[in-house]
């Protein structure tokens, strides 16, 4: 038997009734706070990744699905969404606009990763991206809508904050890292890897022994230039003024290269090893980097796969009909019956000719409002038999005069 593949995992019954949920929730958080609906291709081309989320990160130098077309394209299965929405923006020429503009995405994303708890080759992310906004009352409000999201949950989760500094603080600050680094007998290979290509990476190292080594690295927080210091520290006066409570994490420097400024993530410790919520930040270069003229911008993705292990869903209710047939000729009539509620209602219409205790059963299992039936009586006087499964008020009424309840 053909099986999904490893790290692939398909959604069916509750499992897709819980991403459904998930997805609307966060749909609707996402439209209060201003942000509309885009959708982009899961297949780029390799080099739009590569220059976005850097050829120093993880997800280039080993996780990408990437592969030659049938065209010679060199092409790539998305391995996050704000490369997209940026080449999407820019496709459109929206950075000449001067208006701002938000967007939320969602959907799968693939990482050549090894997988364990929280962590898939597929999986699927919710994100929101903001661009046009120098202000960090933008953070402020994407902060927000994380934190919201979460909240309509009951998911408790610790917002961790940095700030990773722009282009006037962070190469300095780089070369006084690399060069306590290179004072640093004892690295992993990853770290000695990391300090040549990015050595700030170094820091979010989880190997013990790099650990004990770097807690008297230098802090990128303390050495910020003016402009970001006062950024940072209006940022985290808007958060208390908010009642955001965060946490600040000098080690949190995301894994990929596109992020300036502010930095943040949401962090449950009851996902085990895998976390992190929801991770975002600033990228005021990228739009830049890429082609546009400078663009300012904010955003953050959420694991739905992470978040769906939190989420317990609410209580469904009755709703909608279930149609029965008791004797030949009944399916038929009701068949036409349905098509007509269909129209504003759900309608289960089953098939076989079943005792009247069997289509009740039934129509319970399916959690219908209304259980409709037909029996010979009801197909000789042209009536159906109607039962309100909550207040099992029962009535038998004309088929002429029988309508959806609400119309
Ligand atoms: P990221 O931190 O790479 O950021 O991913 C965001 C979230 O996606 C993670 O916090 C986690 O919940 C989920 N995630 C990542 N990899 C996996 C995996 N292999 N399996 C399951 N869940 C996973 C980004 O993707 C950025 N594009 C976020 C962003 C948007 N920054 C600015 N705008």
């Amino acid at each position: 038997m053909i099986k999904a593949l490893r790290g692939m995992k398909d959604f069916l019954g509750g499992d897709a009734k819980k991403y459904e949920y998930c997805v609307d929730v966060c749909k609707q958080i996402a439209q209060n706070y201003g942000f509309s609906f885009c959708e982009t291709p899961l297949l780029e081309e390799t080099a739009l990744f590569k220059r976005s989320v850097g050829e120093s990160s993880d997800i280039v130098g080993k996780e990408m699905y990437q592969f030659e077309d049938k065209g010679g394209n060199d092409v790539c299965l998305r391995p996050e969404g704000t490369a997209g929405t940026v080449r999407a923006f820019l496709e459109a020429k929206l950075d000449r606009s001067l208006a701002n503009h938000r967007f939320f995405y969602y959907g799968a994303m693939y990482r050549y990763e090894r997988p364990q708890r929280g962590r898939l080759r597929q999986f699927h992310q919710f994100g929101v991206e903001s661009f046009g906004i120098d202000d960090v009352k933008e953070d402020a409000n994407i902060i927000l809508l994380a934190r919201a999201i979460l909240d309509f949950f009951g998911i408790k989760a610790t917002l961790k904050l940095n700030s990773i500094g722009c282009t006037t603080c962070m190469p300095p600050y780089k070369q006084k890292l690399t060069s306590f680094l290179e004072k640093q007998d004892g690295l992993c290979e990853d770290c000695l890897r990391r300090k040549d290509t990015n050595p700030i990476r170094v820091l979010d190292c989880k190997n013990e022994k790099c650990h004990e080594l770097l807690n008297p690295a230098p802090r990128l927080l303390n050495e910020l230039c003016e402009g970001c210091k006062s950024d940072f520290e209006k940022l985290k006066d808007l958060l208390s003024k908010a009642g955001i409570e965060y946490e600040i994490d000098t080690n949190l420097v995301r894994g990929l290269d596109y992020y300036s400024k502010t930095a943040f993530e949401f962090v449950s410790d009851e996902l085990g090893a895998q976390g992190t919520i929801i991770g975002g930040g600033r990228y005021d270069k990228l739009i830049e980097y890429l082609g546009g003229k400078p663009t300012p911008a904010i955003g953050f993705a959420m694991g739905f796969e992470r978040l769906m292990e939190l989420v317990t869903m609410p209580k469904s209710k009755r709703s909608g009909y279930y149609f029965g047939s008791l004797c030949d000729g009944g399916y038929e009539v009701l068949l036409k019956k349905a098509s007509d509620i269909r129209k504003h209602h759900k309608v289960h219409l089953d098939y076989q000719n079943r005792s009247l205790k069997a289509h009740l059963k039934q129509a319970d299992k399916k959690e219908a409002l209304y259980c409709v039936c037909i029996g010979e009586d009801e197909l000789k006087n042209g009536t159906v038999w109607l039962k309100n499964l909550e207040n099992k008020e029962e009535k038998t009424i004309s088929l002429s005069e029988f309508k959806a309840l609400d119309e």
